[in-house]
């Protein structure tokens, strides 16, 4: 099985997000299961300097307004996996991140930037970028990467089968209808039947009704996009996709985020040992310039400040939690507003809050080893992954019922099985409530509290079981795929 993975963004060359992390970790899951995979990446400049042996395997010349387009083969570096990087220095190699400029201003060639990535995606598939090497499955990730998925479908009868996965709904990639010519697709397909949305060309919509298969990052957050609430407004395009749209729970990189060999962390720990974690605990308290306070409960995040994450709740409910007795560690950036509230937070609280306004791998891992809970109240939420590192660090989470959250975390209520504690509400109300739950649990029931960091430690979160629910379902796309000799 050859499956080529197309994304804007993979750890730790690129990241704006769980993106990142995703496109770092499946690839080598799935090849510990005997595929033969290959990325499929924008030569952004940290893309460039950090492949090794990088090759030329095809001039493709101009594209897309680019002159001197070429496709590269190379390799990771770490896991040495084999990775086309396409470089296009007009529209790739600049400063800034991948999708905004430096002052967070959306690239304005972003329509050209991302339709180049998906129409190399769509040649490979096709056996003319590099007939050495022609994939089953492509496997386009999110808005950047959907556009393959269209034109796999143009260059019909293609042999590979085409997934996409929804990473996040909220970002669909929307262009004005009058780039349109730009991309080289059949005028029928300028239509709300194919990619316009509301008067603009989506990028998004060429995944979700092109590719032979869709999935998203949890089971609840497939059944969630199918509905007005989560749709984004493309509810009735997923509905119209039926049994063809699934949920597949993300996994995490167990041995980047491992408290028992973890390099960044004060002391390592297990769930046998867990007096590493009290270390990390302590170490981080005096790092934060937090009280050294044992009877509070230190609640981290490590977050994108958005209106995504819900982080307005926590700072509604963020001086009856001091009173409390709760500490708060929040790293992040984000939304300029809700930074200065952040920052503000921690002027009023002084020895209670602490707030990094900032980016950093890292400390992040100091902070999810060192804390009790960690906080991710999103409004919706995928499937979250920082959850995720607090599970395996004995760090409870206490999310809200959403998404990937409401699919990892069992809420203290349940008893044997809990791993954390769980709110409906998407207000600062129960997002205290449930935080109140949790400081009591801790002071009067240790014992309890330490059952749900075993259960919490004990959850099998590694990419394994994803990776070969992806495995089946690519045999199952590739099956219904009529060009296939055999399908
Ligand atoms: P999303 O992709 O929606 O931002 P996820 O929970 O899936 O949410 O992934 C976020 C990833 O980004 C995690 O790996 C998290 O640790 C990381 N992250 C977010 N903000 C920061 C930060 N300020 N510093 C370090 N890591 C961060
Ligand atoms: C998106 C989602 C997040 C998910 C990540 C990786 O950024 O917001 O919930 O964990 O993608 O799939």
């Amino acid at each position: 099985m050859k499956v080529l993975h197309v994304a804007a963004e993979v750890f730790p060359l690129v990241k704006t997000g769980g993106l990142a992390d995703v496109v770092a970790a499946l690839p080598p899951a799935l090849a510990a299961q005997g595929a033969d995979v290959r990325l499929l990446l924008p030569g952004l400049p940290p893309v460039l300097d950090a492949v090794q042996a990088a090759r030329p395997v095809l001039d493709i010349g101009t594209a897309f307004g680019a002159l001197r387009v070429r496709l590269l083969l190379a390799r990771m570096p770490g896991h040495h996996l084999p990775v086309y990087v396409v470089d296009a220095p007009y529209l790739y190699r600049r400063g800034g991140g991948p999708y905004q400029d430096a002052s967070g201003e959306e690239w304005p060639d972003n329509l050209q930037r991302f339709a180049l990535l998906g129409w190399v995606a769509a040649h490979l598939a096709a056996g003319d970028a590099d007939p050495g090497w022609l994939p089953d499955v492509v496997h386009a990730h999110d808005w950047h990467a959907a556009l393959a998925c269209a034109y796999m479908a143009e260059h019909a009868p293609t042999p590979a089968a085409s997934v996409f996965t929804v990473h996040n709904l909220a970002f669909q990639g929307l262009f004005p209808m009058h780039d349109w010519s730009q991309l080289g697709l059949a005028s029928r397909l300028m239509s709300p039947a194919g990619l316009e949305f509301h008067g603009q060309l989506s990028f998004m919509k060429a995944g979700l009704m092109f590719a032979d298969r869709v999935t998203t990052v949890s089971p609840t957050y497939a059944h969630e996009i199918a509905t007005h609430e989560f749709g984004c407004g493309l509810d009735g395009v997923i509905r119209g996709r039926g049994a063809h749209v699934t949920g597949i729970l993300n996994g995490i990189d167990c041995s980047v985020w491992d408290p028992a060999a973890d390099p960044s962390i004060a002391a390592r720990f297990d769930a046998e040992r867990l007096e590493g974690k009290l270390t990390c605990r302590r170490a981080l308290q005096q790092e934060l310039k937090l009280d050294a306070d044992d009877g509070a409960l230190l609640l981290t995040m490590v977050s994108r400040l958005t209106s995504q994450k819900g982080l307005d709740l926590v700072l509604a409910a963020l001086p009856e939690m001091v009173a409390q007795g709760v500490q708060l560690a929040v790293q992040g950036t984000g939304e300029p507003a809700l930074e200065t509230a952040f920052r503000m937070a921690q002027q009023a609280h002084p020895g209670r809050v602490h707030v990094h306004i900032g980016y950093d791998e890292t400390r992040a891992h100091r902070l999810v080893a060192g804390a009790d809970a960690i906080a991710v109240p999103s409004r919706f939420e995928p499937c979250g992954l920082t959850q995720m590192y607090g599970l395996r660090y004995g760090t409870l989470p206490i999310v809200r019922r959403v998404g990937g959250l409401a699919d990892t975390v069992i809420d203290a209520d349940v008893g044997d099985a809990a791993t954390g504690f769980v709110f409906d509400a998407a207000t600062p109300a129960a997002f205290e409530r449930c935080v109140a739950r949790a400081v009591q649990m801790r002071r009067a029931s240790p014992a309890t509290w330490r059952a749900m960091q075993a259960s919490a430690m004990a959850q099998v979160l590694s990419w394994e079981r994803p990776a070969a629910d992806y495995l089946a379902l690519y045999e199952s796309a590739l099956a219904a795929t009529p060009a296939r000799p055999g399908g």
